[in-house]
C-alpha cells in the first residue's frame, strides 16, 4: 500500500516537472504571431480553419465525410480527430505541411477516462471525492494521449445529470454543481497542466455547452426546457469551473435549450461564455450539429444553418462540412462578417500556437515516446489506486467483507465476472480491452489459496436460464458467494438511455435463487447509472457499487473484496427506489408542504417512499466513523466575515479508513425558496483505529451566496443551518446568523 502511494507520488512530481505558466507577455507574443498568420491568409483559408473531420480509423458518429484526406490536402480543414498514433498523425500533419499556408493540424480524440491505460469511467471517479485522484487520471490520460500524436481531448464532460435513464450519467462527475466543479477543474488540470506547449499535456474542451445532462424523460438527445435560475443554480457552475480553470475550447452541445438549439444559441455561446466568463479560447460543435440545426427545425438549409451557428458564436464546425459549403458566400452576401470569421480563426490559431504546433507540428508525433510512454508500469499502478478509491460500498452487514484470504472455497458467478471487455466501460478511447484486468483475475490474484469456482450463471440481457443449474451447484459448494452483476458497458454511454434502471435480463433471478441456498453472498454491481436494486439493498448482505473500473478493474475490486485497501468511495448521484422518482436529487426544496407520513395532502407518492435507495453522498467504509457535535466559533456573522465550524470525527471500527466529511448548508428563510441542503465542502481525511481528528470548514460569504429573487448573486441576511455527516442524509447539525 505504502509502496503505491509513493508511485503516484513520484508520477505526480515527474509529470508536474514539465509544466510552466505561460506569462502575459507570452501570451501578448502569440496574439501577435497568430495576427501574423491570419495577415496571410485568404477567406477560403480562413473558412478551412474552421472545419474539423474525422478520419476513418474510429468513428463516434453516425456520418463520415471520405473526403477528409482531400480536404487537408487543400487546405480545408483545422483539425482532424478519431486520428491517432505517431506515425499515423505524422502522415496527415505532413499533408497539411504541404499546404501554401502549412497550418498545422490539429489532433482531437474522446479520451475520456484514459487513453490506452484505462482509468474508472468519470462517474466512477467521482465516486472518490479525491480531486488528486481524478487530476492524476487526466494527467496520465494526458501524457499518453499526447504520445501518440494527440493535442486535444473532448473532456471533460461537465454536465450534471440527475436522470439516471440518460446513458450519458456515466461521463460526469453526478448530480452536483459543487462537487461536479470540483472535478470539472480537477480534470483540466489534468489534462492541460499548466503549460499548453508541453509535449505531456493536451488542450481540454469543456462539454457539452449547455445542460445537456437535463434531457427530457432521461432520453438522449432530447430538448431541454428550465428557467435560467436552474441554469445559473445548477447546469452552468462546472462548465464555468472548468473554464476558469484555464480550458481552451468548449463543445456546445446537441439538445435545444428553451427552443434555441445550443449550436445556434447566442446567448449561450456569446452573452454567457464569451462576455460574462471572458472565455478566450475557441468553441467546437457537437459531431454534425450544425446539420441538426435543419432537424431541429431552425434552419431551412446549409446557409441559414452556417449563418446561425457562426453569428451565435461557434468557432468550429464538427462533421457536417456546413462551414466550407456555405460561408464564403455568406461573407459575400454581408449574412456574416469578415471580421466575425477572423475571429473564428484567431481563436483557433492562438490555440496551435499556445500547443508549440507552429514551432514543431511533428511534435507529438514521437514513435521513441510513443514507444515507451504507454501503459507504463507505473501509470497501471496509478490506474489501479484511482480504481479502488472508486469503489463504494454500499451494504456489508455483519462485516461479510473483507473476505479472508484464507477462505477455502469462493464461488465467483456471473456473466460480469470472466470479463475483461465490459471492465472498460463505454468511451475507452485506444483502450485495448484484451489488456484488462477481470474480476475472476484479480480474485484469483489475492487469494492464492483459495479454491476459486467460476460459473456463469446467465447472460446478461436475455431471458435464459440455462446456465443457473451449474451457478447454483458451484454456490452449494462454496464458503462464500461473490456475484458479479451489473450492465454491459454499451448500455450506457451516448445514446444509451433506458427506461428500466431494473438489472437487465435474468440477473436479478439469480441472484435469488443463489440468495436461497442460504450462503453469505457479496454482490459485485457494474454499471454506468444508479439502479433500482431494491431486493438486493434488502436481502443481501454485502453489496458493492464498482461502475467501470478500466483496465485494472479486477486487481482493484479484489483488493478491496480481501480487505487489502478499505473503501472509502461516496455516491456523486442518488440511487433511486423507482423509475417513478425521478429526477430525486439531494438538494430538493421544501415545497410548500413537506412530506409528512400523517397527512395524506402533502408532497409524496400514494405507492413509495420520497427516499432514495441510497442517499447522495453515501459510501461505508470496513471501519465505523463517529462524528461528535458541530461547533461553531462564533454564532453570528457578517458579510465580511469568516465562521469557522469543526467537528470531531472518531474511527471507532478495526480498521484505518479514510471518510469524506461532508459540510451542507440550508438557508432558512430567503427571496427564493431554497434547497432543503447544498454541498458546499468536504474533506477526504485518514484516521487509523480509534484516533480522531477534529476537522474544520470556514463559511464565508462565498459558501452563502445565492441567485437572489432579482437574480443577482449574494448573500441575504437571516438563519442558516450547517449540516456535517457522512453522507447528504446522516449529518449532525447546527445554525447561526448572519447580520
Ligand atoms: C459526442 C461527443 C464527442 C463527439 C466526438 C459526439 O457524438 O456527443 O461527446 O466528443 O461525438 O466523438
Amino acid at each position: 500500500m505504502r509502496k503505491t502511494v509513493i508511485v503516484i507520488v513520484s508520477i505526480g512530481l515527474m509529470l508536474f516537472a514539465a509544466c510552466k505558466k505561460q506569462t502575459s507577455s507570452e501570451q501578448t507574443l502569440i496574439d501577435n504571431k497568430v495576427d501574423s498568420v491570419l495577415k496571410l491568409m485568404t477567406l477560403e483559408e480562413k473558412i478551412g480553419q474552421l472545419s474539423l473531420y474525422t478520419s476513418d480509423m474510429d468513428q463516434t458518429g453516425a456520418f463520415i465525410r471520405k473526403e477528409y484526406i482531400q480536404d487537408i490536402k487543400q487546405g480545408k480543414v483545422g483539425a482532424i480527430f478519431n486520428a491517432y498514433g505517431a506515425a499515423y498523425t505524422r502522415k496527415l500533419q505532413a499533408m497539411a505541411m504541404n499546404t501554401r499556408m502549412r497550418i498545422p493540424l490539429l489532433f482531437g480524440y474522446d479520451v475520456i477516462h484514459g487513453h490506452r491505460t484505462i482509468f474508472p469511467v468519470p462517474l466512477a471517479e467521482a465516486s472518490s471525492w479525491d480531486l488528486g485522484a481524478i487530476e492524476l487520471s487526466a494527467r496520465v490520460a494526458a501524457t499518453e494521449a499526447a504520445a501518440e500524436g494527440l493535442h486535444w481531448t473532448f473532456a471533460p464532460m461537465c454536465d450534471i445529470a440527475r436522470d439516471p435513464r440518460w446513458g450519458r450519467v456515466v461521463e460526469g462527475a453526478g448530480e452536483d454543481p459543487f462537487l461536479g466543479s470540483l472535478i470539472a477543474k480537477a480534470r483540466v488540470q489534468g489534462f492541460q497542466g499548466s503549460d499548453l506547449s508541453a509535449v505531456n499535456t493536451v488542450a481540454a474542451c469543456v462539454k457539452h455547452f449547455a445542460a445537456y445532462g437535463a434531457a427530457q424523460a432521461g432520453r438522449d438527445y432530447h430538448s431541454v426546457d428550465m428557467s435560467e435560475r436552474m441554469l445559473r443554480e445548477t447546469y452552468l457552475a462546472p462548465y464555468k469551473a472548468a473554464i476558469d480553470a484555464g480550458a481552451v475550447t468548449v463543445m456546445s452541445s446537441f439538445n435545444d435549450l428553451n427552443g434555441i438549439p445550443a449550436t445556434a444559441n447566442h446567448f449561450l455561446m456569446t452573452e454567457i461564455l464569451r462576455n460574462e466568463w471572458n472565455f478566450k479560447g475557441f468553441v467546437v460543435t457537437d459531431y454534425t450539429s450544425i446539420m441538426e440545426l435543419m432537424f431541429h427545425g431552425v434552419a431551412a438549409d446549409t446557409a441559414q444553418a452556417s449563418e446561425m451557428s457562426i453569428n451565435a458564436g461557434i468557432d468550429m464546425d464538427m462533421q457536417s462540412g456546413f462551414y466550407n459549403q456555405a460561408l464564403e458566400k455568406l461573407v459575400k452576401e454581408n449574412k456574416v462578417s469578415e471580421k466575425t470569421i477572423d475571429e473564428a480563426v484567431r481563436r483557433i490559431l492562438k490555440v496551435k500556437f499556445q500547443l508549440g504546433l507552429f514551432d514543431d507540428p511533428y511534435r507529438y508525433c514521437n514513435e521513441e515516446r510513443e514507444k515507451t510512454t504507454l501503459m507504463k508500469p507505473e501509470f497501471l499502478e496509478a490506474a489501479r489506486e484511482v480504481a479502488r478509491k472508486s469503489i463504494v460500498l454500499l451494504k456489508n452487514d455483519n462485516n461479510l467483507l473483507p473476505i479472508s484470504k484464507q477462505t477455502k472455497n469462493i464461488a465467483v458467478i456471473g456473466t460480469l465476472a470472466d470479463n475483461k471487455r465490459e471492465m472498460i466501460g463505454s468511451w475507452s478511447a485506444a483502450g485495448n480491452w484484451t489488456k484488462s484486468i477481470s474480476l475472476l483475475e484479480g480474485i484469483k490474484a489475492s487469494a492464492p489459496q483459495a479454491n476459486v469456482l467460476y460459473a456463469k450463471g446467465c447472460n446478461i440481457a436475455d431471458d435464459s436460464t440455462q446456465y443457473f443449474a451449474e451457478a447454483l451447484n458451484v454456490a452449494k459448494k462454496s464458503d462464500v458467494v461473490i456475484l458479479a452483476i451489473g450492465e454491459a458497458a454499451y448500455m450506457s454511454g451516448e445514446a444509451a438511455s433506458r427506461s428500466s434502471l431494473d438489472l437487465p435480463g435474468v440477473q436479478l433471478q439469480l441472484v435469488q435463487k443463489i440468495h436461497e441456498l442460504g450462503k453469505p453472498v457479496v454482490v459485485v454491481l457494474m454499471n454506468g447509472r444508479p439502479l433500482t436494486i431494491n431486493w438486493i439493498g434488502e436481502k443481501i448482505p454485502a453489496i458493492l457499487e464498482t461502475w467501470f473500473l478500466g483496465t485494472q478493474a479486477g486487481n482493484a475490486i479484489a483488493d478491496v473484496l480481501f480487505g487489502d485497501y478499505n473503501p472509502s468511495g461516496k455516491l456523486p448521484i442518488t440511487f433511486p427506489r423507482a423509475v417513478g422518482q425521478i429526477p430525486i436529487y439531494y438538494c430538493m426544496k421544501n415545497t410548500g408542504r413537506p412530506m409528512d407520513v400523517n397527512n395524506k395532502y402533502t408532497s409524496k407518492y400514494l405507492d413509495i417512499s420520497n427516499e432514495p435507495l441510497y442517499p447522495f453522498g453515501f459510501g461505508l467504509s470496513y471501519t465505523t466513523f463517529e462524528y461528535g457535535e458541530p461547533m461553531l466559533n462564533k454564532k453570528e456573522m457578517t458579510e465580511a466575515e469568516v465562521l469557522t465550524v469543526s467537528i470531531d470525527v472518531k474511527n471507532t471500527g478495526k480498521y484505518k479508513g479514510e471518510e469524506v466529511v461532508q459540510l451542507y448548508i440550508r438557508d432558512l428563510v430567503a427571496s427564493v425558496a431554497r434547497p432543503v441542503k447544498e454541498l458546499k465542502a468536504f474533506q477526504k481525511i485518514e484516521l487509523e483505529a480509534g484516533q480522531s481528528k477534529t476537522v474544520t470548514f470556514e463559511i464565508s460569504s462565498k459558501e452563502l451566496s445565492f441567485y437572489r429573487a432579482d437574480m443577482s448573486f449574494g448573500v441575504e441576511k437571516g438563519k442558516f443551518i450547517l449540516m456535517i455527516g457522512s453522507n447528504s442524509r446522516d449529518t449532525k447539525n447546527i445554525d447561526f446568523m448572519l447580520n
